[in-house]
């Protein structure tokens, strides 16, 4: 296989590029704008949602297949204060920020690629102190590369500042390549959520799985309670929660498993992380896409747990470097 770069269309006036990795298993390919994970090919199926071109990926707002950073998810009325300070960033989601920013945030932002060979590509998106809302002249750096049958995406960041780091991915799963992912199973190492309020937005208790709807400690598809009657899947419309991977030591460990025996492909979570939000799409709707035609798989910290003192806090020392993995491994599984 060689490295291929083409162009993709036009952002913000500037041409972007869709380059492609691949080995023998696995290709994906990812647009520098977002740094966007566009296709991934595994076994003739491409197992993320996506479009054919840039425009649209601009100003949308399910964010999908971008890397999404500083900050994944919500921040509960928009700030939080660190070392005595309060830092304020955009209302854009209810009374709450979600995923940083938008417009202008690392999802909607040309990225510079700083190194690219057949299985492996790495982008950067700097910040100065301040933009965004958050502290710290920040540079970070994100490497997609196939490895065997895993697709290993490494979160780099140093800042002169402490400040906040939790990276993600938001692509969109379905293992079938199209339709619904209600026949999808689901498994999850996972024995505690982060219930959300009327916002999507954690209150900041942990309660166990067992006995709800949020259980998939043992494999179940992912429409076999997704309609009952809860307030929870309610709010969310669906699943749109936080679970907290059991285990968590920040060493990369597997977060849970997802399987369409129509296809027989299965897709496992890797990740340093301590939790994973699993949103099934319940607000994807246009000419391509439906709610619950993909479920996304983002692996973070808590939501808001910047601003919970009960959770594993986001936040990154001045001039210490800092890593996060996430790993999607793809194989073949025997029904
Ligand atoms: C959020 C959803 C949101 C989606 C697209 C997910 O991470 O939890 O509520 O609709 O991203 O922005």
């Amino acid at each position: 296989m060689i490295a291929t770069v083409k162009p993709f269309g036009k952002a913000n006036g500037q041409e972007t590029y869709l380059y492609t990795i691949s080995n023998d298993i696995l290709t994906a390919e990812i647009c520098d704008f977002g740094a966007t994970l566009i296709r991934l090919h595994f076994d003739g199926v491409n197992v993320v949602c996506g479009y054919d071109s840039v425009d649209r990926y601009i100003l949308n707002d399910s964010y999908m297949g971008a890397i999404v950073l500083p900050n994944a998810n919500r921040i509960r009325d928009a700030r939080f204060t660190l070392n005595g300070q309060q830092y304020n960033l955009r209302v854009n989601n209810g009374p709450n920020n979600l995923h940083s920013s938008l417009p202008g945030g690392s999802a909607q932002s040309i990225w510079k690629v700083v190194n690219y060979s057949e299985t492996e590509l790495t982008l950067q998106l700097d910040y100065k102190d301040g933009e965004l809302g958050f502290p710290g002249n920040r540079s970070f750096k994100v490497t997609y590369a196939v490895k065997g049958d895993r697709l290993s995406i490494t979160y780099c960041r140093i800042s002169d500042q402490d400040t906040v780091f939790n990276p993600t991915n938001h692509s969109y799963f379905n293992l079938n390549g199209h339709g619904t992912v209600l026949n999808h199973i689901l498994q999850l190492n996972c024995s505690h959520t982060t219930p959300n309020d009327e916002n999507s937005c954690p209150v900041g208790n942990i309660v166990e799985v067992e006995g709800t709807p949020f259980d998939f400690r043992y494999p179940k598809a992912i429409g076999r309670d997704i309609d009952e009657e809860n307030q929870q899947l309610a709010y969310g419309k669906g699943y749109d929660h936080n679970w907290l991977i059991d285990d968590f030591d920040g060493s990369l460990i597997l977060a849970g498993e997802l399987y369409s025996p129509e296809t027989g492909i299965a897709l496992q979570t890797y990740t340093t992380m301590p939790g994973i939000q699993v949103y099934t799409a319940n607000y994807l709707d246009n000419d391509k896409y439906h709610p619950r035609d993909a479920v996304c798989l983002e692996t973070q910290f808590t939501p808001d747990a910047i601003n919970l003192d009960n959770m594993v806090k986001p936040i990154i020392k001045a001039g210490k470097p800092a890593v996060h993995i996430t790993e999607y491994r793809l194989y073949k599984k025997e029904s």
